[in-house]
């Protein structure tokens, strides 16, 4: 097939993969920082980045692995010191969002990650919802923010966390699970997740990305997550299978992550097709889009790759409305939009 992997050119007759209308459930604000707006940041905030300038940090970005991304990713986010850096970062992500489709967003931050450069949750979460407030006027973008626990810091600070943004849950809509995976159990924080469940927060994790899938099982069973973040290795247990299919859990799928991270070897030994064979309800996300070649219409255009029709597309872009938490009258008007791009196919 000869399409663009940016989205924007569709094959004959069919329209760009870029006006159907979608939900982004798996993004890492900071994983939006292109090299840039990292520059002009450090610059503004006198930061020195370990690189000689944008060509340079660009030419790193050939990962082998998941800790190899997070090494760079973590150098880069100390460029991110005040609300608004990250309101400008948020903004920069909603515009390409916007152009992408995007109609709602469930936005990822990782405050451990910030503390450790001097910045508080308070400071960060003002200035993503500034991000917010500017991307519902100019673009009606809906959402909300999932704080992220850094899963390869110790669980006392992760408890630490939950104490610094309790004041502040009512700002939230849920918790999330992420960094280094392997060795890093989601039941070393069973406890915090069932805290975060009192604070009122909805729960997800990252599981099943590079581990195996016993760390979904756990995530499932012990952290009572309602959706899994990546997910993929789901694919090795025909029990987790059938129970994600049941109970309808959805898995937030990020195919050029998977790629550049090497979680798959190429696109066609993804396993997509074969999770929604089983009647998994599987959505499709950018995850860090700034690091891995493309933002969510390049990753619906690589699941095109993957021979899924528009229709198909159409019912994943649905299957991300359904699963996500925006209410259910913004949800009835975002599958409507979805329907009417099918109808006029
Ligand atoms: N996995 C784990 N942690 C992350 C990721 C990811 O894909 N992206 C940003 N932090
Ligand atoms: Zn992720």
């Amino acid at each position: 097939m000869t399409t663009s992997s940016d989205g924007s050119t569709p094959p004959p007759g069919q329209p760009s993969l870029r006006t159907l209308p979608k939900a982004e459930l798996h993004l890492h604000i900071e994983g939006t920082l292109e090299p840039e707006l990292a520059f002009q940041l450090a610059e503004r905030n006198g930061v020195v980045l370990p690189f000689a300038d944008v060509d340079d940090l660009r030419a790193r970005y050939d990962f082998s692995d998941l800790q190899s991304f997070l090494d760079l990713y973590y150098s880069c986010m100390t460029v991110l010191r005040s609300a608004q850096d990250f309101t400008d970062l948020a903004v920069a992500y909603f515009a390409r969002a916007a152009a992408d489709g995007v109609q709602h967003v469930e936005m990822f931050f990782d405050p451990q990650v910030h503390a450790a450069n001097g910045v508080d949750a308070a400071t960060v979460i003002a200035g993503l919802r500034a991000g917010f407030a500017v991307a519902e006027e100019r673009w009606g973008i809906s959402g909300g923010l999932i704080v992220c626990i850094v899963r390869d810091q110790p669980v006392a600070s992760a408890d630490a966390l939950l104490d610094e943004i309790a004041p502040l849950a009512h700002d939230l809509i849920g918790i999330g699970l992420d960094s280094a995976e392997v060795g890093y159990p989601p039941l070393l924080f069973e406890d915090v997740f069932a805290r975060a469940a009192g604070l009122g927060l909805r729960r997800v994790a990252h599981a099943g990305e590079e581990a195996p899938a016993d760390y979904v099982w756990q995530a499932l069973r012990l952290l009572e997550v309602e959706r899994v973040d990546h997910g993929i290795r789901s694919i090795d247990d025909e029990d987790l299978l059938a129970h994600l299919a049941t109970h309808r859990v959805p898995l937030t799928v990020c195919p050029l992550s998977n790629l550049r991270l090497r979680a798959v070897a190429d696109l066609s030994m993804h396993p997509l097709r074969a999770l929604v064979d089983a009647g998994v309800v599987v959505t499709v996300n950018s995850d860090d889009p700034s690091y891995f070649g493309g933002y969510i219409a390049a990753n619906y255009e690589a699941v095109a790759e993957m021979g899924f029709d528009h229709r198909e597309l159409a019912a994943l872009a649905e299957n991300s409305i359904t699963a996500s938490f925006a209410d259910a009258a913004r949800k009835a008007e975002l599958v409507a939009a979805v329907r009417e791009w099918v109808a006029a196919l």
